[in-house]
């Protein structure tokens, strides 16, 4: 089994009532040590600062130096490409110069994708996803090279999750990506952020599963018009499992979880009833 760590969404910089993203990251690093010690990697699934400022992409690097294991950058809507590849100048890009890897595992090759839509930044208008054709033909490049399923990365979900504000700023050339994957068909699963929202489902065949932000969760309006609203639930990371026969999908509340303070519902060691 493979573990791998989810922070989506740390909007570091968003420093308000009840948004510490770097308190929180730092409480969720630490909780990932000590709970969760066997995590081969983390990754960050975008929207890692909220104005994309350079101050901020520093502050998280100094957070990250206290990180158990390899991080993993992408990029969302909120985010600067180009300040973040100044902070982070290792992180790895493609020819294209898009925040895109390929990250292989004993079970899955996973693929972190850029669906940010920029430059020019240009708001509401970036704030809606794509995969352009360069993106899509890397990633054409990178299904027929895998010789294991393969585990998508976006910031941006491809599909709906039945927000309608998040839905008018999803992935905006999806039918295409998924034209795209359909050919191949080694996709295990999809790892969305942007919602703040944990949602697991299907679309075309393929499962998805999205986790709650580090801050600033998405209020349960479905039909609300409008994707600024947040309310401010604890904080949580996913917790994906990778074995051979898939994958399994796990959401820690890590401000909500005492692990200290665990009370039994029956007796130690119970014998199966007769
Ligand atoms: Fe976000």
């Amino acid at each position: 089994m493979t573990k791998i760590i989810v922070f989506t969404d740390l909007h570091f910089g968003q420093e308000k009532a009840g948004n510490l993203p770097k308190e929180r990251l730092t409480k969720g690093l630490a909780h990932v040590a000590e709970h969760n010690p066997d995590a081969a990697h983390i990754i960050l699934t975008g929207d890692l600062t909220h104005d994309g400022v350079v101050r901020d992409y520093e502050t998280l690097r100094d957070v990250l130096a206290g990180a158990p294991c390899p991080v993993h950058f992408m990029v969302g809507n909120h985010d600067i490409r180009e300040n973040f590849q100044a902070v982070f100048p290792a992180a790895d890009k493609t020819k294209t110069g898009h925040v895109q890897k390929v990250i292989d595992t004993e079970f899955a090759t996973l693929v972190l994708l850029d669906t940010l839509q920029a430059p020019p930044y240009s708001y509401p208008f970036s704030h809606i996803g794509v995969l352009c054709a360069d993106r899509l033909a890397w990633l054409d490049a990178q299904l027929a090279a895998s010789e294991k399923p393969c585990i998508l990365f976006l910031h941006h979900p491809p599909h709906d999750t039945g927000f309608v504000a998040m839905d008018a700023i999803k992935l905006g050339n999806g039918p295409e990506f998924y034209d795209l994957i359909e050919r191949h068909g080694n996709v295990q699963q999809i790892v969305c952020g942007h919602v703040h929202r944990t949602i697991s489902g299907v679309h075309r065949g393929v499962p998805f599963c999205q986790f709650k932000s580090l801050v600033g969760q998405m209020p349960m309006l479905f039909d609300v018009m409008d994707f600024h609203m947040e309310t401010d639930e604890p904080a949580a990371y996913g917790i994906l499992m990778l074995t051979p026969d898939g994958v399994l999908a796990h959401t820690e509340d890590f401000e909500l979880s005492d692990l200290g303070a665990i009370r039994r519902s029956g007796p130690v060691n119970a014998p199966p009833a007769k």
